[in-house]
């Protein structure tokens, strides 16, 4: 049984602070081998940066995935076409920089285990892009029985939207984990052929907020209906993932654990 950790959006530096204050010691807690985190807010609430990146992986985060808030900070660009362990969703424009997916070889009880990641996003209430759903048919295609275990990061504003890519890829990859909403769902489980789900991960970052933002410039947003600076909040730092356990002989989950720590 191999343990895999998914960390949902790591919001900016209070999020990147209880990361690396804290994950190394769950890490070693809960034997975990492999962790992925989502880091599209990691660099201020906005994007990511290469020293966020980096941040992420000194914590013990092994691969990061993206979403809507990939081009926030466009110095990430050369960081996206070199570092295979930055995944960005695979259905954005043919063209754009970065990989889909990414295939890592952890190393078991002296045995060498493939784990793919792929990240996804999604259509509804966001900007269009190409289907997530056959963009993840021909991930898995590129994939091609290199790895048996998958983990799929389908960032995604409707819950039916990622219930929809939960039982559309289950049997065929480990997890489909919702991102993006930043408020963690109730709804973990096994679907019937063996695929981990849930609609949202939540958020690595400050809960005293409004999914990260200090909650009176929000409130004043919707108030006035007028545009204004987002501020990230930063008190009442979580950290929320999912662990889940992984036959490695099949690729099948065959636990999913939510995850709620609070950091300060
Ligand atoms: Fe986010
Ligand atoms: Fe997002």
């Amino acid at each position: 049984m191999i343990n895999v950790l998914f960390i949902g959006d790591v919001n900016g530096k209070p999020g990147r602070s209880a990361l690396s204050a804290l994950l190394p010691k769950l890490i070693r807690d809960r034997k975990i081998d492999f962790v992925i985190a989502n880091g599209e807010n990691s660099a201020g609430g906005f994007g990511i940066t290469g020293k966020t990146f980096e941040d992420l992986l000194s914590a013990g985060v092994n691969a990061v995935t993206l979403g809507n808030h990939i081009w926030d900070k466009k110095d990430i660009i050369p960081v996206l076409e070199a570092e295979n362990r930055l995944i960005r969703p695979a259905n954005l424009p043919e063209g754009n920089p970065g990989r889909g997916h990414s295939i890592f070889t952890i190393e078991k009880n002296s045995k060498k285990i493939n784990i793919a990641v792929i990240n996804l996003i999604g259509r509804v209430f966001m900007v269009p892009v190409d289907c997530p759903f056959k963009s993840a048919d021909r991930e898995i295609e590129k994939i091609n029985g290199n790895a048996k275990i998958i983990f799929v990061d389908i960032h995604a504003e409707a819950t039916s939207e990622k219930q929809a890519m939960g039982y559309y890829l289950d049997g065929r990859v480990t997890g489909v984990f919702g991102t993006h909403t930043h408020v963690m769902t109730a709804d973990e489980k096994i679907l019937p052929k063996g695929t981990a789900y849930i609609t949202d991960a939540g958020m690595t970052g400050p809960f005293d907020s409004v999914i990260g933002v200090k909650k009176e410039i929000i409130i004043r947003r919707f108030l006035m209906a007028a545009p204004e600076k987002f501020e990230l909040s930063e008190t009442d730092v979580h950290i929320n993932a999912v662990l889940t356990g992984v036959d490695e002989a099949d690729g099948r989950a065959k636990t999913i654990e939510r995850i709620d720590i609070k950091y300060e």
